[in-house]
């Protein structure tokens, strides 16, 4: 497949996962890529997967870093494909740790989502060739999320935001795309603390192949939000049916009790997932 050859895609969070996954289902399609996160290590290994990239490393999580990726990002040739994937949840009562982790929580899943997203909207401004836009939410979007709740109301936010976009840009050469996975097989769950999940959880799990194959797919057909997985959608969609309590009290029954013990640490960025 061709059909991106002489495109060229920014994927944000493709050290791993899903981020990952995206920036080599965009190579199989001939896109040049520009991956950006914090590991070298590990950028390096997703960008050999996909046959070469350029790579920047960047701290979303920091004030300012989204201008900084942009400018690497752009500075050998326009971005026609804008992945907004980096991001990270906890799953612990809100409170419970160092306030600096929601500082990085709302810098990454959400303001450089947003910084990301206008300079790419003033980048193409002008431009003719068909753009796209895809930001990766949740099904944490569809109900709050006890133990959760800051990472579940980020994902709101990137939701109705993009959604947003999509309607503003329709009849225009600029596409947007929200994706909202279910659990995926990532190291998010580890980082988060979480993974004590109910058998429905579990079972649900797609991979971050599956999710990256789906993505790309909803992209390129320009839709407007895409739930992977049945299980995922006939959730979401069920949710409409129930008063709001109701929903948020089955979603702390299926993702069950924070594992115990401390988090991961945020600052230690040695190790690939
Ligand atoms: N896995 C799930 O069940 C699931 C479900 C719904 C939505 N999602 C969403 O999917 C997206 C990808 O997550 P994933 O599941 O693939 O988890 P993951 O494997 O942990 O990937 C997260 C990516 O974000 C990057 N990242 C984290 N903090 C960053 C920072 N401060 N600055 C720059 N990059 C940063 C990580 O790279 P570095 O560590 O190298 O910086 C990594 O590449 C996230 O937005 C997540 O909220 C995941």
């Amino acid at each position: 497949m061709s059909e991106l050859k002489g495109k060229r895609a920014l994927v944000t969070g493709a050290s791993s996962g899903i981020g990952a996954a995206i920036a080599k289902e965009l190579a199989d399609r001939g896109a040049h890529l520009v991956l950006s996160a914090r590991r070298k290590a590990a950028l390096d290994d997703t960008a050999a997967k996909c046959g070469g990239a350029e790579v920047v490393t960047a701290d979303l999580g920091a004030p300012g870093a989204a201008q900084s990726v942009w400018n690497a990002a752009t500075a050998n040739g326009p971005i026609d494909i804008l992945i907004n994937n980096a991001g990270f949840g906890y799953f612990r009562p809100f409170g419970s740790i160092e306030a600096a982790r929601d500082a990085e929580l709302v810098q990454l899943n959400i303001t450089s989502l947003v910084e990301l997203s206008r300079m790419f909207a003033d980048h193409r401004r002008g431009r003719t060739e068909r753009a796209y836009l895809v930001n990766i939410a949740s099904i944490g979007a569809y109900q709050s999320v006890p133990n959760m709740a800051l990472y579940a109301a980020s994902k709101v936010f990137v939701r109705n935001f993009t959604e947003g976009l999509h309607d503003e840009w329709r009849g225009t050469q600029l596409s947007a795309t929200c994706i909202c996975p279910g659990g995926t097989k990532t190291a998010f769950h580890e980082m988060a603390g979480a993974g004590n999940y109910s058998w429905i959880a579990n079972k649900s799990m797609m991979t971050a192949d599956e999710v990256a194959a789906i993505s790309v797919r909803a992209m390129l057909a320009g839709k407007r939000n895409v739930i992977p997985g049945f299980m995922n959608k006939l959730s979401c969609w069920g949710v409409r049916l129930v008063p709001r309590w109701f929903a948020s009290w089955m979603s702390r029954r299926v993702l069950g009790k924070p594992r115990p013990g401390e988090l991961p640490s945020r600052t230690n960025t040695g190790s690939a997932a």
